[in-house]
């Protein structure tokens, strides 16, 4: 029996384009451009299967497309934010996603990003690169230290539980948490993370503030202009999640006036675009998506998504479906 068609829209780690191949009719995209719009619908008719990323999107046109071959798609990644889950249940397309995988890598960068900004370190090594560094003073790049401070986590998922669990151990840090739903006493026991039952409660009283809820239209700017005005003088504001959950240009001017202290960013609004104003700010710590860039966890990501496509061939629920 011919094995199905499946389209790889980007690079993935060689071990993990060489067992889809193996599993696959497989087709890479050898250059790494990222698709267009009529190269992914083009896709949605030849292919049995797509394994896509965050720079797929896949709207409501391209999955409802009428003479569509795609049975399946399989997100390499966990957010689904790109995918429209509810066109593509219209159109009976199975999506699946890669959770669990990507857990440590992005709670190790949330913690990064706190330490960085707090640290100053951006600023620090921007300041030698240049060659403006004139020798230690007492004075010189004074940032604030982390032990100890309240971490203020915005969503309680894998990832914050993650990140809390890290910042406990690691900081002494307090934990404190918003999201929609409340988690069980025993996992707030043992993480000992006390549930603060609003947003602008707990942007009041943190520290530092760390997003990670999922994106889309629910958290669209989330954290904007009359929250950023909530938060301690001194605060942080990390952003691990969807560059959407904050508005960039109040976040922006937040810095410029000193109303917060800094940010610790690894997601944009319009990726790989970063507002100008954000760019402009020293007190921005600014990675580019690096979230779950490990070899560790992209590997990890690349299999799970194949065993989904697997499953599904063989007839079986995939395990990470979400649509
Ligand atoms: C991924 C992410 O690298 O998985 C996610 O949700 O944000 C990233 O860490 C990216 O989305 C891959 O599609």
């Amino acid at each position: 029996m011919a094995l199905p068609r499946l389209l790889i829209t980007r690079r993935l780690p060689t071990t993990v384009e060489q067992h889809l191949d193996a599993h696959f009719d497989t087709t890479f995209n050898p250059d790494d451009t990222p698709l267009d719009r009529d190269q992914l619908a083009q896709a949605m008719r030849d292919y049995d299967a797509l394994c896509p990323t965050i720079t797929d999107r896949l709207d409501a046109d391209i999955l409802g497309i009428a003479d569509a071959r795609v049975r399946i798609i399989a997100n390499f990644g966990a957010g689904v934010d790109h995918v429209d889950l509810a066109a593509a249940r219209g159109a009976g397309i199975v999506v699946t996603n890669t959770p669990d995988v990507l857990t440590d890598a992005t709670a190790e960068l949330a913690i990064l990003l706190m330490l960085s900004a707090a640290r100053r370190a951006g600023e620090g090594e921007r300041v030698l690169r240049a060659g403006e560094w004139s020798g230690w003073t007492p004075t010189n790049l004074i940032g604030q230290s982390i032990v100890g401070k309240t971490l203020g986590l915005v969503g309680f998922g894998r990832i914050a539980q993650m990140t809390a669990e890290r910042a406990r151990a690691g900081f002494g840090m307090k934990i404190a948490y918003f999201s929609r739903r409340r988690i069980s006493a025993e996992i707030e026991a043992k993480l000992d993370a006390r549930y603060v039952p609003s947003l602008e409660a707990l942007a009041t009283e943190a520290d530092i503030l760390s997003l990670h809820t999922p994106g889309g239209a629910e958290t669209h700017h989330m954290i904007d202009a009359a929250l950023l005005a909530r938060m301690k003088p001194g605060a942080i504001l990390v952003n691990t999640a969807r560059g959407t959950v904050v508005d960039e240009a109040a976040l922006a001017e937040a810095l410029a006036t000193g109303r917060i202290a800094a940010a610790g960013l690894d997601v944009y609004e319009k990726e790989p675009q970063v507002h100008p104003a954000l760019l402009e700010r020293d007190n921005a710590v600014l990675l580019p998506h690096l979230g779950s860039a490990t070899i560790e966890t992209r590997v990890a990501m690349g299999m799970r998504a194949a065993a989904n496509l697997e499953s599904f061939f063989d007839g079986r629920e995939p395990r990470d479906r979400v649509a």
